[in-house]
């Protein structure tokens, strides 16, 4: 998201240009076995066809069925029906994945919906859909490969958070809340597991454009046009995003914001706090103002 009113690129914060954000990469690691979950859109298409252009293996899992593979899965990926809310699919998944890998080296819970609304019209069901997919979808695909991967003594888990998950704008608390779910999540883990070798990053990207805004619940129609827009309009497309994602997983970089509006947020919300309670409050304002007149 924008915060068309801070100008922090200006702030001469030393080593703020360096860290968390910018490392220098490692030689490229080819032929990976890596699992996308909703590969067949969006982010999770466009790190999938970044991760065959490096030479690495891939399986692509999204909700059509495995014999109904959606066209949009490229040709060299094979394609698995896995919906992230189902223990089942994720322990068939796991035993196709040893049977035909022996292992992996990769996993990307990237599968992901929207949701927008005010808290008095986000209903019960929306809560526990949008916690279903986007928080528990994370959690079962980190439980489901973590003992493969200490076996191994390797791999990376990678994990698609949001920087909603970072900074947290007003009618969106729902996705706000599994967003920063997930990367407590990926902190939590990163520690457990760096003593076993594996690998944690959380993506925190701003709004770019997907097929993401087709998936808003109609609870609240006023904000979930509001999220619709700043997904339909952003400058940025998935593959500049994904883009970003493979060099920083390459520098294995934990932190991950991939582009220049997620970095700007985030360093508002840490370094200017004033500046950012009002540009925050100045989108709440609006928004009032705007769904007060119907
Ligand atoms: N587009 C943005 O502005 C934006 C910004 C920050 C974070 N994200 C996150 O990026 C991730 C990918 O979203 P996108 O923008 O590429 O959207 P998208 O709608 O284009 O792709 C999401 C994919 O997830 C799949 N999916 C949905 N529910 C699923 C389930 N239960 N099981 C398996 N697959 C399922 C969909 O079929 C779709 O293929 C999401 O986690 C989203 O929250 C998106």
């Amino acid at each position: 998201m924008r915060l068309p009113r801070l100008h922090l690129s200006d702030l001469p914060i030393p080593g703020l240009s360096r860290l968390p954000f910018v490392s220098t990469p490692s030689p490229a690691n080819t032929n990976r076995r890596v699992l996308v979950t909703g590969g067949a859109s969006g982010l999770g298409l466009a790190l999938a066809t970044a991760f065959l252009e490096r030479g690495d293996r891939v399986i692509v899992a999204d909700l059509a069925a495995t014999d109904d593979r959606p066209e949009s899965v490229p040709e060299d990926a094979r394609y698995l029906r896995l919906d992230v809310r189902s223990e089942d699919e994720w322990q068939a998944a796991r035993a196709e994945i040893e049977q035909i890998w022996g292992g992996i080296d990769v996993v990307v819970n990237n599968a992901g919906i929207a949701q927008g609304g005010r808290i008095e019209f986000l209903t019960e069901e929306d809560w526990r859909l949008i916690t279903d997919i986007n928080l528990l979808g994370v959690a079962r695909g980190c439980r489901t490969f973590v003992p493969m991967l200490k076996a191994q003594g390797s791999g990376h888990l990678v994990n698609t958070a949001s920087l909603a998950g970072l900074v947290h704008p007003p009618t969106m608390a729902s996705y706000t809340a599994v967003k920063a779910a997930v990367v407590a999540i990926s902190e939590s883990l990163r520690w457990e597991l760096e003593p076993f070798g594996i690998d944690v990053s959380v993506l925190c990207p701003s709004f770019f454009r997907t097929n993401l805004a087709s998936s808003l619940n109609s609870s609240d129609p006023a904000a979930s046009g509001f999220a619709s827009k700043l997904i339909d309009r952003s400058e940025r497309g998935a593959d500049e995003i994904a883009a970003e994602v493979m060099t920083a997983l390459d520098a294995k970089q934990f932190l991950i914001l991939p582009d220049p509006d997620a970095r700007k947020a985030y360093r508002g919300k840490r370094f200017m706090p004033a500046a950012y309670a009002k540009t925050m409050l100045g989108m709440g304002q609006k928004f009032a103002r705007a769904t007060a007149k119907g």
